[in-house]
């Protein structure tokens, strides 16, 4: 018997502005409720905790956009995510908030105990500021280009396309995601948290730390080598949890200082819930409790570095023992994108399908160590061809051959061949290998060898023909069947972790009751004489047509969210004449400059076949300037000219717009002077 170990296991609090899909399934949900039953019922002592995350100018933006107030938001994603982790079996013991009193009274208090102890650095600073809506703009309040990669979308916190975390201030060109105005400068006060200080410390106890997954402390070793930065712990913002600190009224705590404290105030309130409030210390504040943090891969920085920080200076917190963060899903070999309708809603799958077929699909796909896809005929694949047709087919099996030709009782074992002897040996074999893989947190292995069971299971079934030796050797076919239904009872134990509803179905039909645990997986579950019943098949199969509905579902709603249909609408027809009036030419570019005073306009030199034009063209912020000499143009060369910024243009250029706003040549291989039409 296993020493009981106190383990608790946190998942990644989602934020509470919208519902969830695949991707936070798979992320940072599926692994810990997996490894948490495994956990339990290998009779340790398991606390899970998630909760909302509802603070952070991701809830803010949301209700923004809505003309609805943050409160408002989170009420109603708190519910709705809440709801659709029960529906998918997600055993939380305790699903709590960021908003509750428990929260904020928490996170304060630590801000307060680091305050003390001179952990933080005040720093006076320069921040983007948003004139016109009257406040300074973190995080993803403003929008600008990347320094790093050149992206034009970057946000104040974060590039998305190259992963660089930014602060506004380093944003090129910034624009206030609020009113679109371009920000001013304005001075503030903000508490820092030293990360960079106490790197050396903290790399100590890093090195300390066994069996991290390579793409966790990959990331972090890079975080490491490129030297850990200040970090401010506060903001300018109405929305979060108030800074506890006289001469920062109006601030609160970043949200990545107070969500991650969101584990600690969820488990105060479940410890509260049982009965035995001072219960959270016995796994926070107990140096033999094993602390695990399952996340997704965006999230390694704040928990594999900033939180470790604060609760190691804090003083009296447990560290994390490990933190098997995933990488990211892709949904259909693209990137899952909530905007562009490119998601799998969870609670949207739940009018189609069983939560278990998806728990097993997903399991199966997980983006373990780099980024996985799932699609849909994977998933029809992964139901019909491995639930049904191996672990559905061989219960099936082995329960209705019971209780046709055994009176539905599991017969006695008696002078078991070889083949049944290696067949029971088996259950031993793969509950070592799947208890390994569970152990070193590589899910899909697991997954993989607790049905490979019932592979050897329809094997076992197939050679040994009980339908033959019913006939002519009752006590062989006996034997088979004993065998059989073992193995049966131990993949209702062993795939209980993955498969909860089902099992216990399983569990049912062979008069197993809900007592189970890990022990209990043997060569000798149920005994002779047990009372079976084969019920309903497990698994029914996924049909063509199903799955085609998905499809359909998702194509619908990504083309209904596709830019394309905010191009501008055609324009009214004209007539053959008026489009020969206008003269298009091909071009070539010979030479550029910038216009002074502008940051959009060039002042562009084109060999049009029969002269050289001076254009002024306004795309200065749409392509790359130092490329522009030789490059193939259609020009507009009978417009009429026209002064810009003092400069006179002759003809245009043209662009294409594509539908983020993005002009790009219309280009063309005929030889300068070419009349287009
Ligand atoms: O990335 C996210 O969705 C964050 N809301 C995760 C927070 S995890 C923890 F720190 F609370
Ligand atoms: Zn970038």
């Amino acid at each position: 018997m296993n020493e009981k170990k106190k383990i608790l296991v946190t998942a990644a609090l989602p934020y509470a502005n919208g519902p969830l899909h695949l991707g936070h399934l798979a992320g940072a949900y599926l692994t810990p409720d997996f490894y948490c039953r495994y956990k339990r019922l290998n009779g340790d002592d398991v606390v899970f905790i998630c909760g909302s995350d509802e603070h952070g100018v991701p809830i803010t933006i949301a209700a923004e956009k809505e003309g609805v107030k943050p409160q408002d938001i989170v009420d109603r994603y708190h519910e709705m995510n809440k709801k659709v982790f029960e529906d998918f079996g997600i055993a939380f013991d305790y699903y709590g908030r960021t908003s509750s009193k428990v929260h904020h009274e928490t996170s304060q208090a630590i801000f307060t105990t680091l305050y003390d102890k001179g952990f933080f650095k005040k720093k006076t600073e320069q921040q983007l500021y948003d004139a016109k809506s009257d406040m300074f703009l973190p995080d993803r309040y403003v929008k600008g280009t990347c320094p790093n990669c050149g992206y034009e979308e970057a946000y104040g916190d974060q590039c998305e396309k190259c992963g660089a975390s930014l602060s506004p201030t380093e944003l090129i060109n910034p624009v206030s995601a609020l009113s679109g105005e371009k920000p001013e400068l304005k001075e503030t006060e903000h508490w820092y948290m030293p990360l960079g200080d106490i790197q050396p410390k903290f790399e100590e106890w890093l090195n300390t730390r066994e069996n991290w997954k390579p793409n966790v402390m990959g990331q972090v070793k890079s975080w490491l080598q490129d030297g850990l930065a200040d970090r401010a712990a506060t903001r300018d913002l109405s929305w979060g949890v108030p800074v506890p600190l006289e001469e920062a009224k109006g601030k609160v705590l970043y949200v990545w200082f107070d969500a991650p404290i969101g584990y600690i105030s969820a488990t105060k309130e479940w410890a509260t819930e049982q009965g035995n409030p001072e219960a959270w210390k016995d796994y926070w504040q107990n140096q033999d409790c094993e602390l695990y943090h399952f996340i997704g891969k965006d999230n390694i920085v704040f928990h594999c570095i900033m939180f470790p920080i604060m609760l190691m200076e804090h003083g009296e917190y447990v560290l994390p023992k490990n933190v098997p963060a995933n990488e990211f899903l892709n949904l259909e070999g693209k990137k899952l994108s909530t905007s562009r309708g490119w998601a799998v809603w969870l609670h949207e799958y739940l009018e189609d399908f069983e939560p278990d077929l998806l728990r097993y699909a997903l399991g199966t796909t997980l983006p373990e160590s780099k980024d996985s896809d799932f699609s849909w005929s994977d998933f029809q694949a992964r139901v019909n061809n491995e639930l049904a047709a191996v672990l559905g087919n061989f219960v099936f099996r082995a329960l209705s051959f019971t209780q046709k030709f055994a009176d539905g009782k599991v017969p006695e074992l008696v002078n078991p061949s070889e083949t049944d002897l290696e067949a029971l040996k088996a259950i031993q074999q793969q509950k070592e290998k799947v208890t390994a893989a569970f152990e070193s947190f590589k899910f899909k292995e697991a997954i993989q060898e607790s049905l490979n069971l019932a592979r050897v299971g329809n094997k076992y079934f197939t050679e040994t023909e009980p339908w033959k030796t019913r006939k002519d050797n009752p006590q062989a076919c006996n034997n088979t069947l004993y065998v059989s239904n073992q193995i049966c009872a131990a993949l209702g134990v062993l795939m209980d972790p993955v498969l909860p509803d089902s099992m216990k179905k399983l569990r049912t039909q062979l008069g197993m009751n809900d007592e189970i645990s890990w022990v209990q997986i043997t060569e000798e579950m149920i005994p002779a004489g047990t009372a079976v019943d084969a019920g309903e098949v497990l698994f029914t199969k996924v049909e063509n047509e199903q799955i085609e509905a998905q499809i359909k579902r998702l194509e619908e709603r990504a083309a209904a969210n596709d830019p394309a249909i905010n191009y501008p609408p055609l324009k009214k027809n004209i007539e053959f004449g008026d489009f020969m009036n206008i003269d298009l030419r091909a071009g070539e570019i010979l030479a550029s400059e910038r216009i002074p005073k502008s940051d959009k306009l060039l002042k562009l030199h084109v060999d049009i076949g029969i002269e050289t034009r001076t254009i002024v063209s306004g795309i200065a912020k749409h392509v790359d300037v130092s490329t522009l000499v030789g490059q193939k143009v259609c020009v507009v060369a009978n417009l009429s000219p026209k002064k810009l910024m003092g400069v006179e243009s002759k003809g245009m250029i043209l662009m294409a717009e594509d539908s983020e706003g993005n002009l790009k040549f219309v280009e063309t291989e005929a030889e300068n002077g070419s009349s287009i039409s």
